[in-house]
């Protein structure tokens, strides 16, 4: 009697289109939420679940063990078998100051199958998230370190160009660059984030040998997001040409909504680009993109989006929002199957 077949992969009923990551995270579209500073809760990673995505909720801002413990549990009460994951933010140097070791134990104790890190390199905390049967993505801005992450044993990577919000770090080259260039120098799979909010583009990446796009400007002005009305219908009124980076003086470029702040930051950085931080960090604290967050006020502090606002007019459920992206990338790709 000649052995049964492999089983296929699990994977969700509708599967729009199958790849290392939809594989990997068990989804149906190859499109990852990334973790959104002070935004991407719970709540945010179950509508991405329930849209057939991934969404990593933040762990950085939580003071304490107990509260995000509080969070990752209610993230697996709302997504139930639905896949979500952790994304843990380093700094480029540890700190005496930062909790991240603290994160790595309460991520593997409450067994969460998926974390995305960036920041520095993952390389000490792979054990214990290995261990714990972790897989882990890590996310860079730029080739030559998503070459280094893949030497050290990470799962996936996620290479995101200079048109993301966030931090793009200080190559300045673009998507379309790192998804065609990737494909020549990476063996493990990878996704390609930055300036991607519309479907086409994800076939794009998918065509280019991405195994999917990760996304974040796109999904900020989601009903799920947890910030004020105002915060959601400026970025919906802003355009691709309403973003800038600041903080390159202290080698930590940031792509932000033009306001009061980033002109002011851009004189203090020209007038004294030797002078560090200190003058910057009073206009550059986390403690006014919450107050943003809050009060919906985006004409001062770092307003994190990137040049995907393009594809961002009008406030979307996450459910809406996918379902867009799978529409924009069928029509893409009968546009490319007309051409054959
Ligand atoms: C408001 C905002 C907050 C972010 N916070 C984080 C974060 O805490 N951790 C992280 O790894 N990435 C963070 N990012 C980066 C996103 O996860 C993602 O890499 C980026 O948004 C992709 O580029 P895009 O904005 O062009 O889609 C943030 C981005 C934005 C816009």
């Amino acid at each position: 009697m000649s052995p049964a077949p492999a089983a296929p992969p699990r994977t969700p009923a509708a599967v729009v289109a199958r790849t290392a990551a939809t594989d990997l995270f068990g989804t149906r579209f190859p499109v990852v939420a990334g973790g959104l500073q002070f935004l991407a809760d719970a709540t945010y990673a179950a509508a991405c679940a329930r849209a057939g995505i991934i969404g990593f909720l933040t762990s950085n801002h939580f003071p304490d063990d107990a509260s995000l413990r509080a969070e990752i549990r209610k993230a697996r009460d709302l997504c139930g078998d639905l896949p979500f994951g952790v994304n843990i933010a380093m700094l480029p140097r540890s700190s005496e100051h930062e909790r991240i070791e603290r994160i790595v134990e309460v991520v593997a104790e409450e067994g969460v199958r998926f974390v995305e890190t960036t920041g520095r390199s993952p390389e000490p905390y792979l054990p214990v998230l290995k261990a714990a049967g972790a897989k882990v993505m890590h996310k860079v801005p730029g080739l030559k370190y998503a070459e280094k992450a893949q030497s050290v044993g990470v799962d996936m990577v996620v290479i995101v160009g200079w048109e993301c919000g966030g931090h793009p770090g200080p190559n300045a080259i673009g998507s379309i660059v790192n998804a065609a260039l990737a494909r020549q120098r990476l063996r493990i799979p990878y996704l390609i984030g930055g300036g991607i909010g519309h479907g086409a583009q994800v076939l794009a990446a998918l065509a280019m040998g991405a195994s999917g796009a990760l996304m974040g400007t796109r999904f900020l002005a989601s009903t799920e997001i947890p910030a004020h009305d105002g915060y959601k219908a400026a970025l919906c009124a802003a355009s691709e040409n309403d973003t800038t980076i600041s903080l390159w003086s202290v080698r930590n470029n940031a792509r932000t909504l033009i306001n009061e702040t980033t002109r002011l930051v851009a004189e203090l950085e020209r007038a004294n680009p030797d002078a560090g931080i200190g003058p910057l960090l009073p206009h550059v604290s986390g403690a006014a993109a919450r107050r943003t967050y809050a009060d919906g006020d985006t004409s001062r502090g770092m307003v994190y989006a990137g040049q995907a606002l393009g594809f961002v007019s009008k406030p979307q459920s996450v459910a809406e929002i996918v379902e867009d992206l799978i529409a924009e990338f069928a029509a893409a790709r009968a546009q490319l199957d007309a051409c054959f």
